[in-house]
């Protein structure tokens, strides 16, 4: 028998029971929860990481949904635990998936939601924060400045060997170039809102690898080349590699690399010992292979920057997500009720955000949708 976990809740009249496994910023997704008819129950027990134990004790005997963390592992054993309990929804509070099992939540009949859109540029300016630290080694500057070594201007110090960017940046949607490219390996739409930065704001060429064209950023890229050229400046340029491997090879020993998407997408044993042998090599992790451990040695490498998983961590940002995770458990659970006859008037635009496992889109908001909803 698991052990209760404590709880703050929200309308304890409420009709419906719907769960959160933390506390999340902001109070307009309880809101919103709330002027719907549900009981909103807030897990506030002192620990980072919930088990699957923990979380099923959260769920109980009845629940209609449940807004989630990616941090839990959500597969066969929590979904039959939700459907057990008569829920028919669940949402990540995050854009990543990874830690959802769809298939298991199809079997059980539980619709999946995640929060796309808000965090796009949030994310995209981590990426580029961790870009230009990175290469201006910011991180090492400041430690040297902290521990009183600055004894007046010198024309060596901290040189970085170009005037910008090294040679080539992947984050985990990208990579890039000294002052000529940037690649970057998923141009979705956090990839592509990076790849915009970095082209727009150092004239960078592009490449990019992903599964489908990125037609809008290939537009922007050519408008903005038509643009320094008629200028007078020499125009960036894209392309759109046949692999992943295709983008990797542009990078040299002076590469960069960063990764905002998930830890498990780079071998760290291998980056540390690369790290290792090409100190001008360097690289910026929000993510890691262990989360939340970084494995041997990265914490010691001075060309390695790393910070705590916030690409999204903007007031703003996480207030969106967690109320799009809410919207998410809603629209769900107003589609079962709307069959049987009840009014989800106002509920509508939410939809759009909504995506339904199984389906295998994800409908990408505008951030409008559901500010205004
Ligand atoms: C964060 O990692 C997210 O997927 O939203």
């Amino acid at each position: 028998m698991a052990k209760p976990v404590s709880i703050e809740v929200w309308n304890p009249c409420g009709k419906y029971r719907v769960v959160s496994t933390k506390p999340m910023p902001g109070t307009r997704w309880i809101d919103l929860l709330v002027q719907q008819d549900c009981r909103v129950e807030i897990c506030t027990q002192k620990k980072t990481i919930l088990s699957v134990e923990d979380i099923i004790a959260l769920i109980g005997d009845k629940c209609d949904g449940v807004i989630g963390q990616l941090t839990e592992d959500w597969g066969e054993t929590l979904f039959s635990a939700l459907s057990r309990a008569g829920g028919r929804a669940f949402s990540n509070m995050a854009v990543g998936y990874n830690n959802v099992d769809v298939n298991a939540a199809n079997k059980y009949g539980v619709a999946v939601g995640n929060t796309p859109g808000v965090l796009t540029e949030t994310t995209a300016e981590l990426a580029a924060s961790l870009s230009m630290a990175a290469a201006r080694r910011i991180v090492e500057a400041d430690e040297f400045m902290r521990a009183g070594l600055y004894d007046g201007w010198l024309p060596h110090l901290y040189n970085h060997p170009f005037s910008l960017l090294p040679s080539l940046l992947v984050v985990m949607f990208t990579v890039y170039t000294l002052g000529q490219t940037v690649g970057v390996i998923g141009a979705g739409r956090i990839g592509s809102a990076y790849a915009r930065m970095m082209v727009e704001g150092f004239k960078m060429n592009l490449i990019y690898y992903d599964l489908y064209q990125a037609t809008r950023l290939e537009k922007f890229v050519t408008a903005y080349g038509q643009f320094l050229k008629a200028s007078g400046e020499q125009p960036v340029t894209w392309k759109r590699a046949a692999s992943m491997d295709e983008v990797l090879r542009e990078a040299d020993l002076e590469a960069i690399l960063i990764n905002c998407s998930r830890g498990p997408v780079i071998d760290e044993v291998a980056l540390v010992a690369h790290l290792k042998e090409n100190p001008m090599f360097r690289v910026g992790l929000d993510v890691f292979e262990d989360e939340p451990y970084m494995k041997p040695g990265l914490a010691e490498m001075k060309n390695a920057i790393v910070v705590p998983h916030i690409a999204s961590a903007s007031k703003w940002t996480r207030e969106g997500m967690a109320t799009l995770a809410a919207l998410n458990v809603l629209v769900c659970l107003f589609q079962s009720y709307e069959q049987e006859g009840l009014n989800t008037n106002g509920l509508v635009a939410a939809k759009r955000v909504f995506w339904r496992s199984g389906d295998n889109r994800l409908f990408a908001p505008s951030c409008s949708h559901w500010l205004f909803i």
